[in-house]
């Protein structure tokens, strides 16, 4: 008997899955102890209190749909960053534009290119599209732009550029995107996923880098870049899902038809508007953030592991072991990390930078694992 199952298209049929970071009240129901969450870059301090009285008095109206359109957001969010609100279209957190935007310009015979070890939602995007997915070897951990460019052929249609990049945490500067951007032909699109760039931004103030301000090219009328944002990192509204892409009207308006209607609720349309206002919350954010990075990149390199300076919300760490394994005892602990067997690195790990208790309570959990050797 032939099962309908069957007769989906192979490259559904073979579609790789998400693995996201455990849920805190799993990981509590396996280990049996109150555990923090430092696995999925979110903001440890919680939602933006603004955004949580506007999503609350949303919530009185939830027998409505909501606006479509987005409208009051999208003006917002034009004026935040200084373009015409044709020039920004918002969806159900970033994730749900990149699937967009593979389901927009690809289809079978089509490619996207990344490189190796960069976040995981662009291969499903891109294979759950029809589209054929090539990653280039990362340069140091970063990306490799010159290979990136040298890959792209007549059938590329995007390259997503992680910056910072998750989960390695690395950063190119304005003059690599530039040099990058001039290479780039016509037919493709450079997707720059900026979910970082609070983070990023302020890091390269202390650093003296210069972080590429993309958005000028979104103002000069570059056709082929969009920028990638979203409110689930800085402003702490990840469960609310809410994400949008900066760039061309004539592309823009396309994926406002192609992206799923309704997708962005009204609950989280009147939160990110208050959440975009509460610089103080996001502020505190990245102040912290700035601090935990040094404390967390010190102690664990004292402790005689490869840990790259990051430019986000998160630490990579090479451990020289199973990553699952330490995950695993991490858990017991009441710590929950994020191994990155999916991507391809087994031996190693990210952790979100916490609040400062949370960074001692997962140093402390650490040193206490690394002195009890794996059986
Ligand atoms: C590079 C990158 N882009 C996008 C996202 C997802 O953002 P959103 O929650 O808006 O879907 C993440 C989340 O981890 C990320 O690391």
């Amino acid at each position: 008997m032939s099962v309908l199952s069957d007769r989906i298209p192979e490259y559904l049929r073979k579609l790789p899955g998400y693995t996201p970071g455990k849920p805190r009240r799993q990981a509590e129901r396996e280990s049996g102890v109150p555990s923090i969450k430092m696995a999925s870059n979110e903001n440890p301090f919680g939602p933006s209190p603004r955004a949580l009285a506007a999503a609350l008095e949303a919530a009185g109206q939830i027998n409505y749909y909501p606006d479509n359109d987005i409208s009051e957001l999208r003006l917002k969010l034009a004026e935040h960053h200084g373009v015409g609100p044709e020039h920004v279209c918002i969806g159900n957190g970033s994730t749900a534009l990149l699937d967009t935007l593979a389901r927009t310009l690809l289809t079978t015979g089509l490619n996207a290119i990344t490189c190796r070890l960069s976040f995981i939602i662009y291969r499903i995007a891109t294979r759950a599209a029809g589209g054929d997915f090539i990653e280039v070897p990362l340069a140091e951990r970063g990306f490799d732009l010159e290979a990136i460019a040298a890959h792209i052929d007549g059938n590329t249609r995007i390259v997503y550029l992680a910056n910072p990049n998750n989960p390695t945490g690395t950063m190119f500067d304005s003059a690599a995107l530039e040099r990058f951007l001039e290479r780039v032909p016509d037919h493709v699109l450079v997707v720059l996923d900026e979910a970082y760039c609070d983070f990023a931004a302020a890091f390269a103030r202390e650093r003296g880098v210069e972080y590429p301000n993309s958005l000028q090219y979104v103002k000069q009328g570059r056709h082929n870049l969009m920028v990638l944002r979203t409110f689930s990192k800085a402003h702490g509204l990840a469960g609310l899902r809410v994400g949008y892409a900066l760039g061309d009207p004539r592309l823009v308006e396309i994926l406002a038809r192609v992206r799923i209607t309704f997708s962005v609720t009204s609950v989280s349309q009147a939160a990110a508007i208050a959440a975009l206002d509460d610089t103080q919350h996001i502020g505190a954010a990245v102040e912290n953030n700035l601090l935990g990075a040094s404390l967390l990149v010190k102690a664990l390199s004292e402790m005689g592991l490869r840990v790259a300076p990051t430019w986000a919300n998160f630490i990579f760490v090479e451990l020289g072991q199973s990553a699952e394994e330490v995950a695993q005892r991490l858990q017991a602990e009441g710590i929950i990390v994020r191994p990155l067997t999916a991507w391809g690195a087994p031996q190693a790990m990210r952790v979100t930078i916490g609040t400062p208790a949370q960074n001692q309570m997962f140093l402390s959990a650490f040193r206490k694992i690394a002195a009890v050797p794996t059986r």
